[in-house]
């Protein structure tokens, strides 16, 4: 799960598919990162934490990193929060292999940057939810 600062959308997008995948017996290890370094060694935003707990998900011990090429040796699927996001990944992709593994977590929307609007979080925790759930009804 890759967005820009890896403290508000990435880390609810790590905590929720791991919590369904769990719920659904999926051995699965998700993972977050971030393509800016702002925040790396940080906890997630508060707020992102707050909206999780608020859905019984905790996300409090998670620490912020930067997306790294060796991710895609490490995972069969790296998912992308907004376009800027995905053309930030593909741009690291050696080869076509890494290429295809990359796309948005949502089909034909991306999930938008939270980190201005305190309001946003909990559309934002719905719109990834609804992503994670899309994701593991197809690859499970
Ligand atoms: P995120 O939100 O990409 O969902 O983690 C952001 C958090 C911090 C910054 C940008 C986006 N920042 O510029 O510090």
């Amino acid at each position: 799960m890759v967005c820009l600062g890896n403290i508000c959308r990435s880390p609810l997008a790590e905590g929720i598919m791991q919590h369904l995948a769990d719920k659904q017996g999926l051995n699965w290890e998700i993972d977050s990162a971030g393509t800016g370094d702002w925040h790396v060694g940080q906890g997630p935003d508060r707020r992102s934490v707050r909206t999780a707990g608020e859905h019984g998900i905790d996300i409090s011990r998670q620490i912020c990193r930067l997306f790294r090429r060796s991710d895609f040796d490490e995972f069969d699927h790296i998912l992308a929060m907004d376009r800027s996001n995905l053309s930030n990944i593909l741009a690291m992709a050696r080869n076509a292999n890494d290429a295809n593994k990359v796309s948005l977590l949502l089909v034909d929307q991306i999930v938008p940057d939270p980190y201005h609007d305190d309001r946003q979080f909990e559309p934002v925790f719905n719109l990834i939810e609804e992503g994670c759930h899309a994701f593991i009804d197809r690859y499970k």
